[in-house]
């Protein structure tokens, strides 16, 4: 039987800057559905690639000194190396300065002129070059662009036009009859009332006034737009109307097109009609992803804030990169990017739940069982538990995946890791340890530990494709299907006693937070090399239960905090930080100025008047520019819900806490 084909695409990237974070987002996203249905068993087929042409491009390379071509050749080849840099596995690279794509642009634009669908006619209305959108008078109000709010110009000039008003109400349809269309539904929404029902003017599909870009066929005069030739790369790569078409009737339509929701009405109003114009059917979703955004808002090249992808991953790694952008932000939502919130991630979920995990476990079988996995002997209590988590894991994930919902199926696959770890707090391995007699059940907890990080080694490939190999490595699964795939997480117990198990490298080295907050002068923005300076502890702290001396701390270790009930005086916003809190706490004879990152959770107004435990000597950091000495403690689960630490009984602030 032949395998499910799976097409999934991002947008083809502008060459006229280098990305940012921000860009790398749909990438890396992208790439993660790519791999996941990979595991799952599809064919899938991977597109990504650069949109070279047009005015915004030519000004660029202008300024540049350069022609375009040499100008963005740099760029491209910048670009393919940051596919590298975050382990991005696309199948093709498609670039539409390339032959393959400007010939079969060229016959398109024939097509539709031959048929009636393209006349020629003037241009006069506004243009937004960086958009390289046009927009009507109504529209661009203040003559600037209603999508980025930069100026306008006023441009006035013979053009082609293609009339989409004939394909309105079939599009309408179209997306009536198909509610997956366009999601999230939110855009769907404001497609059809903003754009659709109003009605569509006739798009201008030429320029005539610049050069760089693909030449009307019969016109040579006019260059095609940009957007009708960028559009066109999803199934020029395939070999549309080619000699050679057996990738585009294999893979087309896509199965999900991934765009930033800037670019939605491109995607789901024209690139649909020109679809239905050539006879083509849409694909079957479009996905518009929200944004990722600074405090202080967006990232732009003028603000001089962006992110640069790679030196955010020279610092913490890829995989960390890629945990932070899938985990911390609702797919189709804006999620906010700062050092503190990336650093939060690898400390308490990669360094402690994953990562002590593996540790712990290694570590176990290397000192009881001389690091050869043990066969399981009898199961008790919380095996049976364990194991149907384990199996129901894999499918849960599936589901949320096959709604792009990728911080949902990562928090499936943490409700796992925790309840492993909790295996281990429940079985106490290391009293059985002590006991000869308890050797068989210490042998069964073992492995079933190791297999239970098999299956999370499995399931996290998708996102994070290099932690696995580490993690295969050190507990000996060899490169088989049977071990590695999918179909291996559809029992419990597919790990080789006997295989060699050793504790490797850290696998997530917990990070510090910079003195200066993200908000100090100057920023956190990596290109500027302004980073927080990370650095790297020995080993992670383990986040619950003792491991066989392993991770423990001893009675003077934790005699060297000074815990303390403290009295909140009162409490305000920081200003431009909308996770912390100032806190003034009453410590016995003292007043503590503390920041906190509870204000998601807490009003200032509530907070006044309770205790709470507060670690009293840690060193003063600075927070957004705010002093901060020490900390307050509080809990939070999975699904982000906050508790603070209060105490039973009314007891004078300044009291110890051991
Ligand atoms: N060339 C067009 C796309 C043509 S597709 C046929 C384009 N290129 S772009 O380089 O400007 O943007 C590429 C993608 O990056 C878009 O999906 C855009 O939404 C996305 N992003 C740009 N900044 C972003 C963030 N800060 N956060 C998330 N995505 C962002 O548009």
């Amino acid at each position: 039987m032949s395998k499910r084909t799976f097409y999934i695409t991002t947008p083809i990237y502008y060459p006229s800057n280098k990305l940012h974070i921000g860009n790398s987002y749909t990438t890396v996203a992208a790439d993660a559905m790519a791999r996941f249905k990979r595991l799952t068993g599809y064919d899938v087929w991977f597109l990504t690639g650069t949109d070279e042409h047009g005015q915004k491009i030519e000004r660029r390379a202008q300024e540049a000194g350069l022609p375009p071509r040499e100008f963005v050749d740099g760029i491209v080849e910048w670009i393919k190396d940051l596919w590298e840099v975050l382990d991005i596995s696309h199948d093709d690279f498609i670039r539409t300065s390339e032959d393959r794509h400007k010939t079969i642009v060229q016959a398109i634009f024939q097509k539709f002129y031959d048929q009636g669908d393209i006349y020629k006619g003037k241009y006069e209305g506004w243009y937004c070059t960086p958009c390289e959108a046009f927009w009507t008078e109504r529209q661009a109000e203040g003559q600037k662009c209603p999508d980025c709010g930069r100026p306008v110009e006023l441009v006035s000039e013979e053009s082609y036009f293609f009339r989409m008003s004939k394909y309105t109400e079939r599009l309408l349809e179209h997306i009536e009859q198909n509610p997956d269309f366009i999601q999230p539904t939110s855009r769907k929404h404001e497609m059809i009332n903003n754009f659709l029902k109003p009605g569509l003017e006739d798009l201008c599909v030429s320029r005539t006034t610049f050069n760089w870009g693909i030449p009307v066929p019969f016109d040579e005069k006019h260059v095609i737009y940009v957007w009708l030739d960028a559009l066109s790369n999803y199934i020029t790569a395939l070999g549309y109307l080619t000699q050679n078409p057996e990738k585009y009737d294999r893979y087309w339509p896509a199965d999900v097109q991934l765009i930033g929701k800037d670019i939605v009405r491109f995607h789901t109003i024209y690139w649909p009609i020109f679809l239905m114009a050539l006879g083509v059917p849409l694909p079957r979703q479009v996905f518009g992803h929200g944004w990722l955004l600074l405090e202080e808002g967006k990232m732009s090249k003028s603000k001089g804030n962006v992110i640069d992808p790679k030196v955010l991953a020279a610092e913490y790694g890829s995989d960390a990169i890629r945990y932070f952008l899938l985990r911390e932000i609702p797919f189709g939502s804006d999620g906010v990017f700062t050092p503190e919130a990336l650093i939060h991630r690898i400390n308490f979920d990669l360094a402690n739940d994953l990562g002590n995990l593996v540790s712990r476990t290694a570590v176990m079988v290397e000192k009881f069982f001389q690091g050869v996995l043990p066969a399981p002997g009898p199961e008790e209590g919380p095996d049976a538990d364990l194991k149907a988590l384990a199996l129901e894991v894999p499918g849960a994930m599936e589901a949320l995946m096959d709604k792009l919902l990728f911080s949902n199926a990562l928090g499936e696959l943490w409700k796992f890791i925790s309840r492993t770890n909790k295996y281990i707090d429940e079985t106490t391995p290391w009293i059985l340890a002590r006991d000869e007699a308890d050797r068989a059940r210490l042998a069964t907890v073992l492995y079933n530990l190791s297999e239970s990080i098999r299956f999370a080694a499995i399931l996290l490939g998708p996102f994070m494709p290099r932690t696995p190999e580490k993690i295969f490595a050190q507990f000996g699964i060899p490169t088989d299907p049977a071990l590695r795939g999918w179909e291996s997480l559809k029992a419990f117990g597919a790990s080789i006693p006997g295989s060699v198990v050793k504790t490797g490298e850290v696998l997530f080295p917990r990070r510090e937070l910079p003195e200066e907050g993200p908000a100090g002068e100057g920023k956190a923005s990596p290109e500027k090399k302004e980073a927080p300076a990370a650095k790297r502890d020995k080993a992670p702290v383990p986040c619950s239960g003792p491991a066989a001396g392993e991770g423990l701390v001893s009675i003077e270790d934790f005699a060297r905090l000074d815990l303390r009930v403290a009295e909140i005086l009162g409490a305000e916003k920081v200003a431009k930080a909308d996770k912390l809190l100032k806190l003034i706490l009453q410590v016995g004879d003292e007043e503590r100025q503390v920041v906190a990152g509870i204000a998601r959770h807490f009003q200032p107004e509530e907070l006044k008047g309770r205790k709470i435990l507060y670690v009293a000597n840690l060193k003063p950091v600075k927070l957004k520019g705010v002093l901060s000495q020490g900390m307050i403690l509080a809990a939070s689960d999975e699904a982000g819900n906050m508790a603070l630490t209060t105490v039973s009984a009314d007891i004078p602030s300044g009291s110890r806490v051991k």
